[in-house]
Order: structure tokens, then sequence, then C-alpha cells
């Protein structure tokens, strides 16, 4: 059996990756389901350093709690490791504000003040001089410890309004101009058909995919 063991506590993600990963026989947990909770700082300057922190943690786990046979994981199972990190980037405010997308003016701070503080920023700029994408790595520890790291983004700009009642955080001012929508006012669905995360996950997968077609290992 191959496990995926998905770093996060986000049961949101954990449906979006097992959504992705469909039929095939790929059981996915998260890492409090797996018994491998860990919470490092993310200090690192990009979202891949902050995915790869964050999964390398717990694969180290992973490993001490193998070598004291205290994993809760049978002994016999391929274990991959997943980490997402991911955030806005404006392009009129030098990518802001990025990595620190959740800790942007307070971590506990209304996403409605987050977002308003934002449009006053980039008052009176119109259309393209709005750019903006979500951007979304994922960290992929293979089996045998080797790593590799991918990203997804998600191109739009930053509406003048908020609306729309679905999703979270930036999405209700994250405008879409081919939908004339915002993120928010989407379905579901169609958010993860374009999404940052969606596309990061389908390309960690493709990595998990090669490597077993290159081990000989399939699952
Ligand atoms: P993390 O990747 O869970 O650390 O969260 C990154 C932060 O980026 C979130 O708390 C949101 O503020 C923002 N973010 C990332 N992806 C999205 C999205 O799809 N919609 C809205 N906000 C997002």
């Amino acid at each position: 059996m191959h496990t995926i063991v998905f770093a996060t506590g986000n049961r949101d993600k954990i449906r979006e990756i097992r959504e992705i990963i469909g039929d095939r026989s790929i059981r996915v947990l998260s890492m409090r389901e797996a018994g491998l909770e860990t919470d490092p700082e993310e200090n690192g300057q990009t979202f891949e350093e902050n995915a790869l922190i964050k999964a390398q943690a717990v694969y180290d786990l992973l490993q001490t709690q193998r070598q004291a046979g205290t994993c809760l994981l049978p002994a016999e199972d391929q274990v991959t490791v997943m980490s997402d990190d991911s955030g806005l980037c404006v392009d009129a405010l030098d990518g802001a504000p990025g990595v620190l997308s959740a800790r942007y003016m307070g971590r506990d701070t209304d996403y409605r003040l987050k977002m308003q503080h934002i449009m006053d920023l980039l008052d009176g700029l119109t259309g393209e001089a709005r750019s903006a994408r979500f951007v979304a790595a994922v960290a992929v520890i293979l089996p045998d410890g080797t790593h590799r790291v991918v990203r997804g983004a998600m191109e739009g700009q930053i509406g003048h309004t908020i609306a729309g009642e679905h999703g979270f955080g930036y999405d209700p001012f994250f405008f879409l101009p081919q939908y004339g929508r915002t993120s928010a006012e989407i379905s579901p669905e169609e958010k993860n058909a374009i999404s940052h995360r969606g596309a990061a996950l389908r390309q960690a997968l493709a990595v998990l995919d090669e490597w077993e077609a290159q081990t000989g290992n399939l699952s």
C-alpha cells in the first residue's frame, strides 16, 4: 500500500488531494491521522522553502518513529510525505503579501480588513496594473528520502470590491477576468480545476507516478 501523509491539519486540503487522486489505491492521511504531528517554524523566504521545511519535519519524525518501533503506519507501507505552502502575490506591491499572506497585518486579523488595506494601496490603478496571482508550492519527499518541489499559480487581478461566499482568505477580492467573477464567486469545483493548489498537487502526483515507474513500486 502506498500512503501519502499530507503535512497539514486543514481538512479541505486533504479532501482536495483525495479528489485529485480519485480511485487509485493510494491512501491519504493527515499528519494527525498518521500520528506525525509537528509544527516547525516556517521561516523560509520562498513558498518552496516553507513547503519543504514542513515536509522534512514530518519525514524526519516518521524515520524516528520507525526506528523506535512507535510508528502507527505498517512497516511495509511505502510512505510519501507532501506539504504545501501558498499565498497571494500582488505585482504592484512587489509580490507582497507573498509568504506572509496568512500573517499579513496579524494572523487573526479579519480578511476583510486585509483585503481593504491592499485595495487602498492599489487605489488609482486599473486593469493589468492590478495583476496578482495565488501561488502554491508542494514539496514531495519520496519513500527513499529524495525530494522535489513543484509550483502552481492562478493568475488574476485585485478587484475593486469584495464579493462571493465560497473559498476562504483572499478569494473575495481576487478577480478572474476570464470568469468576470472573483474566486469566491465561482463554485469550489470550478476553482479546483484552475487553482494554484490543484495545479501543484497534480504535478506532485506526477512526481510520485514517475518515481513508481522508475523503481517498479506500483501502487
Ligand atoms: P498556508 O499555505 O496554509 O500557509 O496559507 C497561506 C495563506 O495564503 C492563506 O492563509 C490565505 O491567506 C492565502 N491563500 C492561499 N491560497 C488561497 C486561496 O486559494 N484563496 C484565498 N487565500 C489563499
